[in-house]
């Protein structure tokens, strides 16, 4: 069994990108945070020292919980025109007032480094690519990559059908000839479909998901959960002892996928200005 080391990885990323960060004369990633969501603002601050490790601006903006859909919308404005901004991230989740799929189909998608914005995820459906691709999806086809592990022809098996993990990580796979299944909270036999996985890609937030019986050997598993334990110790969804036995190759939780959403991040940010200075 091979650690799929997304921290060794994601520093490697890092290294590389303070380089062409040296090659420009500004980068800059705008972080938005509506809001004081615990969670949401320990990521915030994680990508925010990120940011200053690779030598990008990070401008951060602040709102309260109760701003209304149009002030929000005019934040957006003025970081689509303002030119030291190469990438606009809204924190998610939004608040409930707020109607998510509308903010974010205001953003800029040149400054879309998320990749949310329908015009890169229809890029992104349709096997171009030439888009923004979402950062943690990108993360774990560069780790997959990394370990020369082919997708071409192998069962995927994804547990988690979201915009932000799920569907994306799905259409990579998918462009990279890989059969797909997807399932959800309503798939009535998980075990039956993750049985069936060459390569299992889980990403609920739910401890314990996968137990050891639901894979097969020579599974390559890939742990995008992120779960904190009541005595404070950070697992994945994937009880990792029981499937680390059955694994050909696997991702640790912390270490794995987390490092490399981060560093992806900021590759599309570098990405982002590198193409302003193709587009102006
Ligand atoms: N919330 C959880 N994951 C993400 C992410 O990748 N990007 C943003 N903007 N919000 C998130």
């Amino acid at each position: 069994m091979t650690i799929l080391d997304g921290k060794k990885l994601a520093e490697k990323v890092r290294n590389e990108l303070r380089n062409d960060v040296k090659k420009l004369d500004h980068v800059g990633l705008a972080v938005v945070l509506v809001g004081d969501d615990e969670a949401s603002r320990l990521y915030v601050s994680m990508k925010k020292k990120a940011c200053e490790d690779v030598g990008i601006e990070s401008i951060e903006v602040k709102l309260p919980n109760n701003i209304n859909e149009e002030m929000l919308i005019s934040e957006i404005e003025k970081l689509n025109l303002d030119s030291k901004v190469d990438g606009i991230l809204v924190q998610l989740p939004l608040p409930k007032h707020i109607n998510s799929a509308k903010i974010l189909s205001l953003i800029d998608p040149n400054k879309d480094v998320d990749g949310f914005h329908p015009q890169n995820v229809g890029l992104l459906v349709t096997g171009t690519e030439t888009g923004f691709i979402p950062c943690t999806p990108l993360g774990v086809i560069k780790l997959l990559e990394e370990y020369n592990i082919s997708p071409k022809g192998k069962n995927s098996v994804i547990v988690g059908a979201s915009n932000i993990v799920g569907k994306p990580v799905a259409s990579l796979l998918l462009n990279r000839n890989s059969t797909i299944d997807i399932c959800h909270i309503y798939t009535q036999d998980l075990k039956a479909h993750t049985l069936q996985a060459d390569i299992l890609v889980v990403g609920v937030g739910k401890t314990d998901l996968i137990r050891g019986d639901m894979v097969k050997d020579g599974v390559v598993v890939i742990d995008i959960g992120i779960n904190k334990l009541s005595n404070g110790k950070i697992v994945g969804d994937i009880n990792f002892d029981e499937v680390s036995k059955k694994a050909s190759y696997i991702t640790p939780v912390p270490g794995g996928v987390g490092p490399m959403t981060i560093a992806m991040l900021l590759q599309n940010t570098v990405q982002s200005a590198q193409n302003k200075n193709k587009r102006y």
